[in-house]
């Protein structure tokens, strides 16, 4: 069998006493390991212990590596393995990979990585509760770094709390996982998502808008790319980057919203209608800047048309696809989120209160998930690219097998 060939990176955590163990499993799991190692970590762990056990050269300094072309030695490693792993990955190191900053024989791989990195984070409660560490987190995972969060347990410290390294075989199975490409369950599946509000022109310079952000759109349409899938992301005005590997098509009016998803639809095999499009236009629009002056009286009429209901048409006409639909409220959650699913003919909607931190323009969500088999999902406080996951893993699990 060939073997798989696992770069281990180790910093400076106590948790890197374990370090040698994980190298034994992975040997005995018939993997080749090759390590490099912060400074830091030789003062838990010695790089002659790594190299016997793994039966490599341990990389301990950037600059005196002696059995490659000195100058390239990252870029042959980065090249050599089918995954890197770094445990135990410290807050440290944790802010040097989100910031790109490559001066330590780990940090400097990274940078130079083709293959899945994993991330074992692991440090005292505290510090892995603290807000930066959990922003860089965050950013790590939605640039498509794997995390393992730490476990609850006994502490180094003597505390208990969450920050202990995962037990070896948790670590072991999740690189497996992560090997197995399980990540990569929308591979060739084409996905449309619409996100973010539509603007509803009234005269040259105002519009009939909301305070939709799009980060939820983005956030599952980034999810979908980084799971394998082709992207169509269909985005009313928004101050948002396009994340990596997505077509985004800017829209402004729900009328644009509706063309560009009639011309993509029919292409698509699982759409998420995530977007807050406005459910009115102006009858008439005024081609120049509506002037106070022009009134009778003190009041402005503005007669409004309804929208065309995008989600209702594709509900229509959707034959195999899997359709997807949000429903944001203010009240009766279940019930207005379960009549919405029925008269539009939706698989399944996402319904979420508006609140402090749920709704638009947080950066956190708090969801439920009905299908049209009568079931619920309940889904705590979560960051919207957390949310996004889990919206995906519920279309994976129930719905995925009527595409493949
Ligand atoms: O009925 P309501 O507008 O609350 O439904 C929300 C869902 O319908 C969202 O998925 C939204 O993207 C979609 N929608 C639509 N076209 C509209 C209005 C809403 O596709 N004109």
């Amino acid at each position: 069998m060939l073997k798989k060939k696992i770069l281990l990176g180790i910093s400076g955590g106590i948790a890197a006493v374990k370090a040698p163990l994980l190298v034994r499993e992975f040997i005995k799991s018939n993997f080749e390991v090759k390590i490099a190692i912060t400074n830091a970590a030789k003062e838990f762990v010695t790089p002659y212990s790594l190299s016997v056990l793994s039966q490599n050269e341990v990389v301990t300094n950037i600059f005196e590596f002696k059995n490659s072309k000195a100058s390239t030695w990252h870029i042959n490693l980065a090249e050599w393995c089918d995954i890197m792993l770094i445990a135990p990955a410290t807050a440290d190191l944790i802010a040097k990979i989100v910031n790109g900053i490559a001066d330590d024989p780990v940090s400097i791989l990274v940078l130079s990585l083709r293959a899945p990195l994993i991330i074992c984070p692991s440090m005292d409660k505290e510090m892995w509760l603290n807000k930066s560490v959990q922003q860089n987190i965050s950013i790590l995972k939605e640039r498509g770094y794997f995390i393992l969060p730490p476990n609850e347990g006994e502490l180094a410290s003597g505390l208990y709390g969450i920050g202990r390294l995962p037990e070896i075989y948790e670590i072991k199975q999740f690189v497996e996982k992560v090997l197995s490409k399980n990540h990569q369950d929308f591979k060739n599946k084409n996905i449309l998502v619409t996100a973010g509000p539509t603007y509803e022109k009234i005269d040259a310079v105002r519009f009939i808008g909301n305070f939709s952000s799009g980060k939820m759109g983005f956030a599952i349409a980034n999810a979908f790319a980084l799971r394998g899938g082709n992207v169509n992301l269909v985005s009313g005005p928004v101050k948002l980057d396009t994340p990596k590997n997505i077509n985004r098509i800017d829209i402004t009016s729900a009328n644009e919203m509706f063309e560009h998803v009639k011309k993509n639809y029919r292409n698509s095999d699982i759409i998420v209608m995530c977007a807050a499009v406005s459910d009115f236009t102006p009858n008439k629009k005024f081609h120049n800047k509506f002037k106070k002056g022009n009134l009778h009286s003190n009041i402005l009429s503005i007669e409004l048309k309804q929208t065309k209901d995008i989600l209702k048409f594709l509900g229509e006409k959707k034959g195999k696809k899997i359709l997807v639909g949000f429903a944001l409220e203010t009240e009766n959650l279940i019930q207005n989120g379960r009549k919405k699913l029925k008269e539009k003919k939706l698989d399944m909607i996402v319904c979420n209160k508006l609140g402090k931190n749920s709704g638009f323009n947080s950066d956190t969500n708090k969801i439920v998930i009905l299908d049209k088999f009568g079931n619920e999902k309940k889904i705590g406080t979560l960051s919207k690219f957390d949310t996004a996951n889990e919206i995906l893993d519920y279309i994976s699990k129930n719905f995925l097998h009527w595409i493949v």
